[in-house]
C-alpha cells in the first residue's frame, strides 16, 4: 500500500462506474481502499462518514450524482430532469449541516438545466467533466487557502487545530492543514497540537495520523486540554476548517469548535477559520439559521471502547456541529483572501474577486 498522502481521498473510477474512496472508519488501524457503486453505497458512505468532511463529501456527492445521471434510462428531457432531481435530492438528504454537499449538487443540476437543449448522452459528459472539475479545483481552492493562511504564521509557531479538516477531508492538502503542508514544505517547523474530537475522534484517528505520515511534528491532545496549552503559551495560532460559514461569519464546524474559540479569545491567540467559498452560504443569515446534525447516542456511549463506558439507557445529547460566533473569529481564510470582521462587508469583496476571476476564466 502506498503512503496515504498519495492516494486519493475521492476518485472516480470510470471504468467500473464507481467511486473510489479510503474507508475513514478504518484508520488509522488499515488503509481499505473500497469502491461504491450504488446511490446506496454512496450515501450510506457519507452518513457513515467513510468519506467526510465538507469539500469530500462535495466531491463525492459530484461524483455519486453524475454516475446516477449515467444511469437513468429516460425517454425525454422532462424524464431525464426528474429522475435527476429524485437522485440528487436523495444524496443531498445524507447529512446536513456541510453545506458543500448540496452546493455541488446545485452545481451538477445547473449544468442540466443549461444543457437542456442536448442529447442526454451530451448531458451526462457534461456532467462528468463537471465533477472531475469540482474535485480539480479543491485542490487549487486548497493550496490557495494554505498560501493565505501561511502569511498568518512564522517558522517555528505552535499551532493547533480541531477535528480534521486536512487532506482527508478534502482531495489533497485539506483546508486548516494546507498552511502546515505548505509550510513543512518550506520548513517553517510548526509544532501542531491535534485536538482528539469526541466522539469520532478525527484529530486522533485522522489528523495526527496523516500529518505525522507527512513528517510534520505533530502532538495529540484530549479536547479538554487545548486551554491549557494556549495558556501555558504554546500555541501560536488556531486553524480549522468549517461546515458551513452564515453571511454573517458565523461558523459551523465539529462540535467542541466553539469551546477552542473561546479559550483562544480568553489566551490571546488568533483564531482563523479555513474556508473555501463554496463553504460560505449567503443564503444563511447568521449561526442561528444552520441545520446542526444530530447522530446516534451510540457513538458516545460505546463506538470505540473495548466495552460500554456509559450506563444503558442514559440519556445522550451527540449534535456533530457547534456554532462559533462571529466576534471569536479572528479572520475567514479563503482561496481569494482572508476575510476580516465586518463579515457582511468583507464577504461582499471576496465574493467579488471570485466574480472577476470567473469571469476571466
Ligand atoms: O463529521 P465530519 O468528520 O465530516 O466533520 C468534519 C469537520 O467538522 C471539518 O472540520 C469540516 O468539514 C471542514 S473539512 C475541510
Amino acid at each position: 500500500m502506498k503512503n496515504i498522502m498519495e492516494q486519493d481521498t475521492v476518485a472516480l473510477d470510470e471504468q467500473n462506474g464507481a467511486i473510489v474512496i479510503i474507508d475513514q472508519t478504518k484508520l488509522p488501524y488499515s488503509t481499505e481502499i473500497i469502491s461504491l457503486r450504488t446511490q446506496e453505497e454512496i450515501w450510506n458512505a457519507i452518513y457513515l462518514l467513510q468519506v467526510r468532511g465538507a469539500p469530500a463529501i462535495g466531491v463525492t456527492a459530484a461524483m455519486g450524482i453524475y454516475l446516477a445521471a449515467k444511469g437513468i434510462k429516460a425517454e425525454n428531457y422532462e424524464d431525464f430532469y426528474s429522475q435527476f432531481k429524485k437522485a440528487a435530492d436523495y444524496l443531498d438528504s445524507a447529512r446536513p449541516t456541510a453545506v458543500n454537499l448540496s452546493w455541488a449538487l446545485r452545481r451538477m443540476e445547473g449544468v442540466v438545466r443549461k444543457n437542456s437543449g442536448r442529447p442526454i448522452p451530451e448531458i451526462v459528459e457534461e456532467l462528468r467533466k463537471e465533477a472531475i472539475e469540482i474535485r480539480d479545483e479543491d485542490i487549487r481552492v486548497c493550496k490557495a487557502i494554505g498560501e493565505n493562511g501561511l502569511s498568518l504564521v512564522k517558522p517555528g509557531d505552535g499551532l493547533l487545530t480541531h477535528c480534521n479538516a486536512g487532506q482527508l477531508a478534502t482531495v489533497r492538502y485539506g483546508t486548516a492543514t494546507a498552511p502546515m503542508y505548505l509550510g513543512h514544505e518550506r520548513g517553517y517547523n510548526f509544532r501542531i497540537y491535534a485536538d482528539e474530537t469526541r466522539p469520532l475522534l478525527q484529530g486522533a484517528r485522522l489528523t495526527s495520523f496523516e500529518l505525522s505520515q507527512a513528517g510534520l511534528d505533530v502532538t495529540l491532545i484530549c479536547d479538554n486540554m487545548s486551554a491549557s496549552v494556549m495558556r501555558k503559551g504554546l500555541v501560536n495560532a488556531v486553524f480549522v476548517g468549517c461546515d458551513r460559514v452564515a453571511a454573517n461569519g458565523d461558523t459551523a464546524n465539529k462540535i467542541g469548535t466553539s469551546m477552542v474559540a473561546l479559550a483562544a479569545k480568553r489566551y490571546n491567540v488568533p483564531f482563523y477559520i479555513c474556508a473555501p467559498t463554496s463553504t460560505i452560504d449567503m443564503n444563511t443569515k447568521t449561526g442561528a439559521d444552520i441545520k446542526i446534525e444530530l447522530r446516534p447516542d451510540h457513538e458516545v456511549t460505546e463506538m470505540w471502547y473495548s466495552r460500554r463506558m456509559a450506563p444503558e439507557g442514559v440519556k445522550v445529547f451527540n449534535p456533530a456541529f457547534d456554532v462559533t460566533d462571529n466576534d471569536l473569529i479572528t479572520a475567514i481564510v479563503t482561496e481569494y483572501g482572508i476575510a476580516r470582521p465586518p463579515y457582511s462587508e468583507s464577504f461582499k469583496k471576496i465574493f467579488e474577486l471570485k466574480a472577476a476571476s470567473e469571469k476571466k476564466g
